[in-house]
């Protein structure tokens, strides 16, 4: 064992030698040069000026803020949340060492948990089995024809690592099976589902178009898969969210993308996955997508880092303005401009992709990007038309309202330059004198952090639990609580379910006393007329429980841009993921014994609202 370490320690040397911390730290966020160092944006705490330092002769890096430092390793492992090994092999393959080989450690099955490692080589086997099939001359040839007919060249298949998933229930499983790996692994990346009633194993994805979606450095941590067969549902099935896997900080083609963000300093996000391919394909190569989600902070803080300008383009004009809306305040306080481009002012081509097929699209598709609005004139001149015509007053009132706003957002922390020109606009829609407004702003309260600032992602592994609300807000959800969100937006959706179906949302199946409540709260006002977020509010005794629902509320609707087919998705996808965790909690469980324990709920939560809903007599049915 003693070795053992000793020869990873003569590695790490040799890598740590080998490596340039300016080219790995530089990959994830963009470093300028100041005297002998160089500066850039601390990714472990909420930085808004450059505070870290790297130092290329002493091969370090330091935080003058947070306090954070260390070498290339200490980076790696803390960034990308990798494990010693993980790092040391990532680090060797990028200075092209060789490692001396390591005897494979015996996994008994079954006996330890999974790691993040297993999940990340679950991933990368998937990839690699998606393109094999891709390539074969007979089950890949519906794939191939489909990229065919949609234009996208071979380069750009390689580049995004386009693969198909086999038209069988087994094609993946049975190439693990073979390579004698853990299925355990691919069942947490959501490659392998199980079956409840019989216990067996089947592949998630079958007969799709496989993009394989990855992180900054080009690890595949999730797959959207586009349907091949048209009857098929959905049109793209994405995996679920794991340890390696947070949705609403992905952006698909980060990867390809990072090194032209970097250099022309600005990002374009798209709408699509393959409108971002026909991008890259016509040249432009500093495009990536969400993953069919709003734009979040967590998007902000990644790409802040790189970059000092984003433009968000969109297909049509009012998906365009509420994402202006939202990106406004998301992007808000964040060192980094944002512009909003819509494509239906210039072109009646329904998608970049189908506007990069025309010719001279790809001029057309520039314009639109160059003729973008920055979201805060945006923002100000819907102020500005609704007072039109009003008085003084009405228009400080409405300045004063927005100033408001603008402080709760964080206007006190922004940098100088942005905040004048921030002023000037609301003084010249007011009417009114800017040293009048800059008074109304409240001072800088130091190093407060910002109602709606989610914990720094990577350098949350430092800190303590986040407090319910605070993950409530910006962190990440689970399922269920994904699902009273969507319930909260629209309780309709709860009332498409069955009695036994809506026990998916009992309170005992929540962890804080504040999501209980809620929860019982909201089942038991199914089917009243005080069902809806407003009349929900006073039936809630705590304060804490209003303000879960406030945000639940505020998240979901933010996330799914207040569009009601995305809500409905949204929860039908939350749906299936919480009926997967279940069969995967609990494997065993004979379906009759599942269904009688959901009817018990579901009659409890019948009882509970006979009794008025009060909680001291809600029956747990765990005796809990
Ligand atoms: P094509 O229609 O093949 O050109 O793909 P597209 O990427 O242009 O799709 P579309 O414009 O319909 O949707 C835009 C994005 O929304 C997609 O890239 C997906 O990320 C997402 N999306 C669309 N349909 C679904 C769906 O059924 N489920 C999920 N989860 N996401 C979807
Ligand atoms: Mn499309």
């Amino acid at each position: 064992m003693s070795n053992q370490i000793w020869q990873d320690d003569g590695d790490k040397q040799r890598v740590r030698d080998a490596s340039d911390i300016i080219r790995i730290i530089g990959e994830v966020v963009a470093l300028k040069p100041k005297g002998r160092e160089y500066a850039g944006l601390c990714p472990f705490h909420d930085d808004h000026n450059p505070s870290m330092a790297v130092v290329p002769h002493k091969q370090i890096f330091h935080c003058f803020v947070c306090g954070t430092g260390g070498d290339v390793f200490t980076f790696v492992r803390k960034f990308h949340k990798m494990e010693f090994r993980e790092a040391l092999e990532y680090l060797a393959q990028r200075a092209g060492i060789e490692l001396k080989p390591r005897r494979r450690e015996a996994v008994e099955p079954g006996q330890e948990g999974i790691s993040r490692s297993q999940i990340h080589e679950a991933n990368a086997v998937a990839a690699e089995f998606f393109k094999a099939i891709y390539n074969h001359a007979e089950h890949g040839r519906s794939a191939r024809t489909i990229v065919e007919q949609r234009g996208i060249s071979l380069a750009m298949v390689e580049k995004f690592g386009i693969g198909a998933s086999p038209d069988r229930f087994d094609g993946l499983l049975m190439t693990i099976g073979k390579k004698r790996m853990d299925p355990r692994a691919f069942t947490e990346a959501g490659l392998l589902r199980t079956k409840l009633e019989t216990g067996h194993m089947y592949d998630t994805f079958r007969n799709r178009l496989m993009f394989p979606i990855s992180d900054m450095i080009g690890r595949t941590i999730a797959f959207g898969g586009r349907k091949i067969d048209e009857e098929d549902e959905p049109k793209y099935l994405n995996s679920p969210e794991s340890r390696v896997f947070n949705k609403s900080a992905t952006l698909f083609g980060l990867a390809q993308a990072s090194r032209a963000i970097q250099v022309q300093r600005t990002a374009v996000i798209t709408e699509g996955y393959t409108d971002t391919i026909a991008c890259h394909q016509a040249g432009l190569e500093n495009v990536v997508a969400t993953l069919g989600t709003a734009l979040t902070r967590e998007h902000a803080v990644v790409l802040r880092r790189l970059c000092d300008r984003v433009v968000l383009l969109f297909d049509g004009d009012d998906a365009g303005q509420r994402a202006a809306d939202r990106a406004a305040e998301i992007f808000f306080a964040e060192p980094i401009d944002v512009v909003v481009a819509t494509l239906d002012k210039v072109t009646d081509a329904k998608d970049p992709d189908e506007l990069l097929k025309r010719e001279g699209g790809l001029e057309v598709l520039q314009k639109a990007i160059a003729s973008g609005v920055d979201v805060l004139r945006y923002r100000f001149a819907r102020v500005a038309r609704s007072v039109e015509g009003g008085g003084i007053a009405v228009r400080s009132r409405a300045v004063e309202e927005e100033v408001a706003r603008l402080a709760d957002l964080g206007l006190s922390d922004v940098e100088p330059v942005r905040r004048r020109m921030i002023i000037r606009e609301l003084a010249r829609l007011a009417d009114i004198g800017e040293e009048t407004i800059a008074r109304a702003i409240p001072v800088a309260r130091g190093a407060r952090r910002r109602p709606g600032a989610p914990p720094d992602t990577t350098a949350s592994m430092n800190e303590g639990p986040a407090t319910s609300i605070t993950r409530l807000a910006n962190g990440p959800l689970r399922t269920i609580e994904a699902l009273l969100g969507c319930a909260l937006c629209d309780p309709s959706l709860l009332a498409t379910l069955d009695e036994n179906a809506r026990a998916i949302l009992a309170p005992r199946r929540f962890e804080t006393p504040d999501l209980q409540e809620l929860a019982g709260a909201v089942l038991d006002a199914l089917g009243t007329s005080a069902s809806d977020l407003g009349s929900l509010l006073p039936m809630l005794a705590t304060t804490e429980a209003q303000s879960a629902a406030t945000i639940l509320q505020a998240r979901t609707d933010r996330e799914t841009t207040s569009d009601p087919d995305r809500l409905r998705r949204h929860w039908t996808e939350c749906l299936r993921q919480a009926h997967l965790e279940s069969e995967r909690a609990a494997p065993l469980a004979s379906g009759a014994d599942t269904d009688a324990l959901l009817a018990r709920i579901a009659q409890a939560a019948g009882r509970s609202q006979r009794f008025g809903g009060d909680l001291k007599v809600y029956p747990r049915p765990n005796g809990r």
